[in-house]
């Protein structure tokens, strides 16, 4: 097998090396890759789509966020805010995943760019299929006992007085708010 420097000399074009640091290097596209090297290209795009928008998103919750603190606005009281914060809570981690996705299903179907494809890198174990499907329930019955202890800890959770005056205005609040109790 040739080494990795000796492909990169290669006519191919896939094999040709990235010119970094060149602000004049051509830029391009899918259309010079064989169609039968092209990843899917459609989960790529809405990955990448779902990732940006959320950080958009985030990014935008902050601002609006900065802008009430700015302007001493009662933040813990503003129930739209609330409500676009709880939608951005699992945001930053769908962000990740997606993320991810960009890059995996992006560079199929390569598993080593230009060296070996993803289909010859599979390992012949078998049954693999057993480990993978116990961790993955286990993992699903941890996600659910952690969901519920969340959901139990916050019903619990106690008015907290000191944060009046930081978070909200001092005095502000629902009736009975910060005696303490
Ligand atoms: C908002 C604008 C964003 C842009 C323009 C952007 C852009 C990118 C690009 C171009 C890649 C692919 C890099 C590659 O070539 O492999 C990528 C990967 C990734 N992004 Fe984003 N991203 C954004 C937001 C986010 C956010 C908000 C998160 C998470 C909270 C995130 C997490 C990731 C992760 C985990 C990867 C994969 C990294 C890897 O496996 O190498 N991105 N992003």
């Amino acid at each position: 097998m040739r080494s990795i420097a000796a492909r990169s000399r290669s006519p191919c074009s896939w094999a040709r090396p990235p010119r970094f640091h060149d602000p004049h290097a051509e830029v391009q596209g899918l259309d010079a890759v064989p169609r039968e090297r092209w990843p899917n290209v459609r989960a790529v795009h809405f990955s990448f789509d779902l990732m940006v928008g959320l950080g958009s998103y985030m990014a935008l919750v902050a601002l609006w966020a900065g802008w009430l603190a700015w302007r001493r606005a009662d933040l813990a009281h503003n129930r739209w805010l609330m409500r676009a914060i709880a939608l951005a809570t699992p945001a930053g981690f769908i962000a990740i995943e997606a993320g991810w996705m960009v890059t995996e299903l992006g560079r199929q179907p390569w598993v080593i760019y230009g060296v070996m494809k993803t289909r010859d890198a599979v390992t012949p174990m078998p049954g693999l299929i057993v480990p993978f499907l116990t961790f993955t329930l286990l993992y699903c019955f941890l996600g659910v006992i952690v969901g519920w202890l969340l959901y139990r800890q916050i019903l619990r959770s106690p008015d907290v007085p000191e944060w009046r005056g930081f978070y909200m205005p001092a005095g502000s609040g629902e009736p009975g708010a910060g005696s303490g109790g």
